[in-house]
């Protein structure tokens, strides 16, 4: 799909800026505006301190002490544009995080709530927005963590118990749950080992591929660039300053 309707998201010259002082900020991203299409996969590189993770959390509208935003993100969302930097955190969380856009974030093994077993973290998420009952939310869970690769018995588990690489395959699951349109993947294999890398990548691609949604895969490894991403976006120093399409999307 090409054209206007394909644009799913529509970033209009941000700016992020981290306050350190009443006098002092930090300039991280600065005039940036980019696209993000239905069914395509794209791919942010640059060195580290670059932005990145600052233009992600912009574009998911994520925008927290002591950073700050300016610009427009819309967000096309079933037809209705939404300036995701201009409504609230709460219409947010009620009407777009999770799911129509997720956000996995950097280091993101350490994001599961300790106090909550595994299980629940899905089921919530589920009841919060299906609005269904504790007993039918497992059962879903049950079925997606089997489908997704793993274990029932995993759902039993508190974070603490399991690995890194596999509380980062947890939170990639919980990201793609409820079906999104947009999915936000900051440095997704970091941190685990080849092989891991490997499953978390085609996690993210088979999904990618059922759902048609826009995938962001930000890293500095450009292994992942050449084997996932169908157009790729280079920050240097804040800004965009390369975007090149490796193949069409598919
Ligand atoms: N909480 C913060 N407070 C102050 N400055 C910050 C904060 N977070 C990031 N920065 C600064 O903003 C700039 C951009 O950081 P950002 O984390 O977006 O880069 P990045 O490209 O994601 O880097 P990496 O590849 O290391 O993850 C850097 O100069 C960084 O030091
Ligand atoms: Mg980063």
């Amino acid at each position: 799909m090409s054209g206007e309707d394909s644009i799913v998201l529509r970033a209009n010259n941000v700016y992020g800026e981290y306050i350190v002082s009443p006098t002092t900020s930090i300039k991280a991203v600065n005039d940036v505006s980019i696209e993000l299409r239905r069914n395509e996969i794209i791919g942010i590189a640059g060195e580290s301190g670059c932005g990145k993770s600052t233009l992600i959390k912009i574009l998911y509208g994520y925008i927290s002490y002591p950073l700050t935003a300016r610009g427009r993100v819309l967000l096309n969302n079933k037809g209705n544009s939404i300036d995701v930097l201009s409504v609230s955190e709460d219409y947010k969380r009620e009407n777009i995080w999770w799911g129509v856009v997720s956000y996995i974030p950097q280091n993101s093994m350490n994001v599961l709530n300790p106090f909550m077993r595994i299980g629940d973290h899905f089921s919530e998420l589920l009841r919060k927005h299906l609005k269904i009952e504790k007993d039918e939310a497992y059962k879903i869970a049950e079925e997606y963590i089997v489908d997704m690769g793993m274990r029932k018995d995993i759902l039993k588990a508190f974070p603490h118990q399991l690995s890194g690489g596999m509380r980062q395959r947890i939170v990639v699951a919980l990201a793609l749950l409820l079906k999104p349109s947009i999915v936000f993947a900051d440095e997704p294999t970091t941190a685990v080992d080849v092989v891991l890398q490997k499953v978390l990548l085609h996690f993210l691609m088979d999904k990618q591929r059922e759902l048609r949604n826009a995938l962001t895969i930000v890293t500095h490894d450009m292994g992942v660039h050449a084997m996932v991403t169908q157009r790729i976006v280079v920050m240097y120093a804040g800004r965009v300053v390369e975007e090149r399409t490796y193949r069409a999307s598919f």
